[in-house]
């Protein structure tokens, strides 16, 4: 298996930030962090700039306030050149956070086929195509790239499947399959850790910057997985399926379910703060070691990440024989 985010990482002082989904909840929070960093940039995106507003006017130029519709390609290829344009010669994009999404909820067997495909299309679709935008800007090149982070919003939901939510699931392993993948691909010597070896260049100073200054370039992808974070993502981000009448009974999984997140909601209880994971994401970018492949993040996240895998792991031990098909294991 190919080795992934091998290098500490080193954030440059004048980092580059573009994140998708700025006008509330997390996105709001992180560029409302990032804004507030000196020297850094912020490429601030919305599918209405107008929701933009609590951004400063930056008289320096360094916040940037863009539409961003990520279920359009023109749409995202025109922010990639607007950036571009802004920046001017050697624009290079540091950080890039996929965040926009809401979630499609509801009986799955009532979901039409547009419902369906819309919520992919947002959460899946949307994050791949700023992804291939960014490892473009990323890769390390003579003329443009520097490498950089990529951290892509998945959710608790990327890891387990609750009822009442087939199509967010879906898309949230999506985005866990296809970024595990895209890191797994890039090239081992845009992500090697071999001239990091410290005690190599004890003696050599100049060789020891070189590999310092090599830490900046390398390319990282994050799998970001919250759990429950108190933004309008159950109001504003939520979009209801067709009650399916076959569903209906208050002892229906999907139903049991909903009563047990509203009461969540309702008291707060374990709900993580947008700003603390804007927090979260800003030191995994910016504290200089090796960016984790997965960030649970929450208690809840990661209790229950952890009990899946450790229920997967007991239930590969009870098809061993089935598995093996006569070979031993
Ligand atoms: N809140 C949670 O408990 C939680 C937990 C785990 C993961 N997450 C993930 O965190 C991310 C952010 O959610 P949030 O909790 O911060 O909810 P939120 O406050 O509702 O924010 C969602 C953002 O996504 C934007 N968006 C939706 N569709 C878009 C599109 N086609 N193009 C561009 N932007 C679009 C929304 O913009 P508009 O204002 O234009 O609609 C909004 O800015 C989502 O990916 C979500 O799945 C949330």
């Amino acid at each position: 298996m190919n080795p992934v985010n091998t290098k500490p990482y080193k954030l440059p002082d004048d980092a580059t930030w573009l994140i998708t989904g700025c006008s509330s909840g997390i996105g709001r929070a992180l560029a409302t962090l990032i804004a507030s960093k000196p020297g850094h940039r912020l490429i601030a995106t919305a599918r209405n700039p107008a929701d933009l507003s609590y951004l400063p006017d930056d008289n320096s130029g360094n916040i940037l306030k863009l539409p961003l519709d990520v279920t359009s390609r023109d749409s995202v290829d025109a922010a990639f050149a607007s950036a571009a344009e802004h920046f001017g010669a050697g624009f290079h994009l540091d950080v890039v956070v996929n965040n926009a999404g809401y979630s499609l909820s509801g009986d799955t067997e009532a979901a039409t086929e547009e419902e369906a495909h819309l919520e992919m299309e947002t959460l899946f679709f949307g994050t791949a195509r700023i992804t291939t935008r960014a490892l473009e800007a990323m890769r390390p090149s003579p003329s443009s790239g520097r490498g950089g982070v990529i951290f892509n919003i998945s959710s608790l939901a990327g890891l387990c499947g609750f009822p009442g939510h087939a199509y967010y699931h879906a898309a949230k392993y999506a985005v866990e399959g296809f970024s595990e993948s895209v890191a797994r691909e890039v090239h081992p010597d845009w992500n090697s850790d071999a001239s990091l070896d410290n005690t190599l260049h004890v003696n050599n100073p100049a060789a020891l910057l070189n590999a310092q200054e090599r830490r900046c370039v390398c390319l990282n992808v994050c799998i970001v997985e919250p759990s429950g974070v108190k933004t309008n993502f159950e109001g504003h981000s939520k979009a209801r399926i067709r009650p399916h009448p076959a569903y209906a009974a208050p002892d229906m999984p999907a139903r049991r379910l909903e009563t047990y997140v509203n009461m969540g909601i309702q008291s707060g209880v374990g709900m993580m703060r947008p700003a603390a994971v804007a927090e979260a994401l800003y030191l995994a970018a910016s504290r200089g070691e090796r960016v984790p492949l997965r960030l649970p993040l929450g208690a809840t996240a990661w209790k229950m990440g952890t009990a899946k895998f450790e229920s997967l792991l007991r239930d590969f031990e009870a098809v061993k024989d089935v598995s093996g098909m006569g070979e031993q294991l």
